[in-house]
């Protein structure tokens, strides 16, 4: 949602607050803003709009100087996006940046009114500050005001903090929001992810919730909310600075759609063991699988498309029923979950608040829970029952593509495993499967390869569409969806996705010649149909662009455009069939002249409802 820094050490803090922010531009983007100690005192730079404003600001007006400080890059929620409405907040003496939600904000700020404050800004974070300022001028010590503060608060913060009577010192508390603080040599810094700070170091501790951190140029102290000293495990990222940069690519976007066979490699290659899957290492195992008794899968946007396949799939082939959720629904349309019940809960973050719930809820109604998550450390990878790690690396484009493609690898290792477990598939047919599985990264390769030029030429017909459909059957139109989502939220094209089927009950009354139709017609069993279905938007007049296999003859009058992608085990296709729509997407609005890797009112991290 937001994202915050904080740094002591030797550098030009300034400097570097500034470059750790814009590897979390992607949490928020419309405004921005630092705080540093300079001469001891604290001196604040903010501004509305990207990083880039607030640079250049800077760079007319002078930047803050010195070697510790805070920083903060922000998605709006209260409060419109302006100068007096970023962070940095402060009060007499405090000054901090804060990522999350407080709920109980008005009734702070009404007591806090009454006791004489005065607010500048329409935010929740402004109380914050102002509510530490309040217990601070009575205890007038740094981590028991923290303590009394937090005591406060409900909702979720992560918060960085400096008090100006305690100059060179950086102060972290964090609860439900995520906290990292980074270790360096002779520096120490705290980010709201691990991205942040992979440029000066990659070794750096966990914040649990209530626990605060306290920076110096001695070190790093943690203590939890008792005010007792913690001892923190020391984590290493594996991964370096190369993940986190754009390398050569004009965006992040196209950079992580070419990562994909190798994010591929990395999820499903330690789960194969002698030609089979193996989940073991996340306390999946067949006779755990074989007690399941209804599976549902929840997440939110593509994520949860990625569990439309993972429905369409596991139905298929392990003959368990699957519901798929959207999160916001899940969490409060009472749910007939419990014992023997699987959650499987997918989420690129981690992070992402409805999907929280909803796993939470989920553990409370006595169901078992399975995440499935890409941020290590995240939250929900921390407190599910079960977990699968993708291997996706960090994803820093806000349209999300090597995520999907790693949760649908993943979504196919648990199916196959599950049919095994079921007795639906026996070991020839496991093999034979998993094998496949296991060359996807260069068939993926192939696909990126094969289909970059004429996904470009395609998106030269749809940049002036103002609305268009994508179609499809079965696995098809699981995929529709995603093809759908990805091009309206960066090309800010309206689009929808439909099942062919069900185009004549309604919706075909929308075609025309001005809009375009995408059809996906990958699966033999359901080929004709979704022909039939083509033929009737092109009897009115829609411009076609169909996906297929390379060995489907297609005729003129069926299809405008066609876009063939490899034959291949039809149940993986879309792993394949992706890549194209990715690619649509994004030629589209690179050349609306749209910003692809921060597009308009969105953010990465959803942690909010
Ligand atoms: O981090 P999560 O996977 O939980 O995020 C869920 C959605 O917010 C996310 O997939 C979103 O739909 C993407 N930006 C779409 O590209």
């Amino acid at each position: 949602m937001c994202g915050i820094v904080g740094y002591v050490g030797y550098r030009d803090c300034s400097d570097v607050l500034v470059s750790a922010l814009t590897k979390l531009e992607y949490r928020g983007y419309d405004s921005a803003g630092i705080a540093v100690f300079e001469d001891n005192k604290i001196s604040v730079a903010k501004s509305k709009g990207k990083l880039k404003d607030l640079v250049e600001k800077m760079a007319a007006e002078g930047k803050p100087q010195g070697h510790a400080g805070i920083g903060h890059t922000r998605w709006a929620t209260h409060g419109e996006p302006s100068d007096i409405n970023s962070h940095p907040h402060s009060g007499a003496k405090v000054t901090l940046v804060h990522n999350g939600i407080i709920e109980n904000y008005k009734e702070l700020k009404d007591f806090l009114v009454k006791q004489g404050r005065e607010f500048l800004s329409d935010t929740d974070t402004e109380v914050v500050a102002q509510l530490l300022d309040y217990y601070y001028a009575n205890i007038k010590e740094p981590i028991k005001a923290i303590i009394e503060t937090t005591q406060e608060l409900r909702g979720s913060f992560a918060l960085g903090i400096v008090f100006e009577d305690y100059p060179e010192r950086v102060y972290a508390v964090r609860r439900e929001s995520p906290l990292i603080v980074g270790v360096g040599e002779k520096e120490n810094f705290i980010a709201s992810d691990v991205p942040a700070i992979i440029k000066y170091t990659k070794n750096y501790y966990l914040i649990e919730h209530d626990e605060i951190a306290v920076l110096s140029h001695e070190g790093v102290e943690v203590f939890d909310a008792h005010y007792q000293p913690v001892t923190k495990e020391l984590k290493t990222a594996d991964w370096d600075v190369d993940a986190v940069g754009k390398c050569g690519y004009p965006h992040y976007m196209i950079k992580e759609i070419n990562e994909q066979p190798n994010a591929v490699k990395q999820t499903v290659a330690p789960r194969i063991k002698d030609g089979m899957p193996c989940l073991e290492e996340c306390s999946i195992t067949p006779e755990k699988l074989r007690t399941i008794r209804n599976i549902y899968i929840v997440a939110c946007g593509t994520a949860m498309h990625a569990g439309m396949v993972g429905k369409y799939v596991i139905e298929d082939i392990a003959r368990t029923a699957v519901t798929v959720d959207i999160a916001s629904e899940f969490r409060y349309r009472n749910p007939i979950i419990g014992e023997g019940d699987l959650i499987i809960i997918i989420s690129q973050s981690g992070e992402t608040a409805d999907s929280l719930a909803a796993m939470r809820l989920a553990k409370e109604k006595g169901a078992t829970t399975l995440a499935i998550v890409n941020a290590m450390g995240s939250t929900i990878a921390r407190e599910a029952d079960m977990l699968i790690y993708t291997h996706a690396g960090p994803e820093i484009s806000v349209a999300s593509t090597k995520a999907y493609m790693v949760q649908l690898s993943v979504m196919y290792l648990f199916a196959f495993e599950l049919a095994y477990a079921k007795g639906k598939f026996d070991e020839e047919k496991l093999r034979y499967y998993t094998s496949k599985l296991e060359s996807m990264p260069e068939m993926i390769e192939k696909v990126i390869a094969q289909t970059t030029e004429i996904s470009q030429k395609i998106s030269t017909k749809l940049m002036t569409a103002d609305s268009l459909l994508y179609i499809g059957r079965g696995l098809d139109y699981a995929l529709s969806m995603e093809g759908s989502l990805k091009l309206k939220e960066i090309s800010y094209i309206h689009s929808e996705s439909y099942a062919a089927g069900e185009l004549k009950h309604g919706t075909i009354s929308l075609i025309t010649s001005e809009m375009p139709v995408i059809a996906v017609a990958t699966q033999s069993a359901l080929y004709e149909k979704t022909v039939s279905n083509i033929k009737e938007v092109k009897a009115r007049g829609a411009k076609v662009i169909m996906i297929c296999k390379e060995n489907c003859e297609v005729s003129k009058d069926i299809a405008d455009y066609v876009l063939k992608i490899p034959c291949y085990e039809e149940i993986l296709l879309p792993m394949l069939v992706c890549v194209p729509l990715q690619l649509i997407a994004y030629y589209t609005s690179v050349q609306r002249g749209n910003d692809v890797d921060q597009p308009r009112n969105l953010a990465k991290s959803v942690t909010v409802e």
